[in-house]
């Protein structure tokens, strides 16, 4: 059974959606409720930009083109769900191993629209491990460095990323200012990127609740 949270923030993220655009489409459980439901509500997009093989795959299995970003220019709205977001609308990102793909479409989008359910709203982001993508052959360097900068790194067994990749999810780190966080994790080399959408968070969040009623939470300074 679908999450009703889940269910009620893809559902929320229809009304978004204009026929004949060109959309981002992200990755995990609640993008695929969002996959499911725009498929059968029969709005006709150009097409999408999917930020995983799994993604491209349940987009085609519903006869909707997926289209290469390099051919693609900016999109004009992007949708992805989030492992955690602050009342700023800072995110992290990445439980599925997804995040590099996602923070290019993402940052190639005019909005941004990023749908959760009640769970994974927080105060201050970090309680949910990190997660971090990085060069293989980088991989005790880049956890020595972590370890520098205050956390405990743990190598996700067995998970490549569509990139090839290795993830480290990384615990215990405070993110009290998640800009420099992001910034400072991305300046190790071998990092691909890390999980953090602070410097580009949320323009809007909508949050699905467990009565399937849905809050709308908008980003300052977004229109
Ligand atoms: C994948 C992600 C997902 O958006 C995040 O893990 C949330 O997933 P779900 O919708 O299954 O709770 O960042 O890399």
């Amino acid at each position: 059974m679908v999450h009703p949270g889940k269910q009620a923030a893809a559902m929320a993220a229809l009304d978004h959606v204009q026929n004949d655009s060109l959309l981002g489409v992200g990755t995990g459980s609640t993008v695929n409720v969002f996959i499911d439901a725009l498929a059968a509500a029969g709005t006709r997009i150009k097409g999408a930009v999917a930020s995983s093989v799994a993604t491209a795959e349940r987009l085609t299995s519903h006869g909707i083109d997926v289209l290469d970003l390099n051919l693609a220019g900016q999109l004009e709205l992007y949708i992805d769900g989030a492992d955690e977001s602050d009342p700023q609308l800072r995110l992290i990102k990445g439980g599925g191993g997804a995040l590099t793909r996602e923070k290019i479409i993402a940052s190639a989008s005019r909005e941004f629209i990023c749908i959760v359910d009640q769970s994974k709203q927080v105060e201050v982001l970090g309680e949910f491990p990190l997660p971090v993508e990085v060069i293989p052959m980088a991989r005790s360097f880049v956890a020595r460095e972590i370890v520098r900068l205050g956390a405990d790194p743990e190598y996700r067994e067995g998970a490549a990323t569509d990139n090839g990749n290795i993830i480290l999810d990384c615990h215990g780190f405070s993110i009290t200012d998640p800009v420099a966080l992001e910034a400072a994790i991305n300046a190790i080399p071998g990092v691909v990127t890390n999980g953090l959408f602070a410097a580009r968070g949320a323009d809007l969040l909508l949050v699905g609740h467990d009565n399937g009623d849905v809050t709308t939470h908008q980003a300052a300074g977004a229109d």
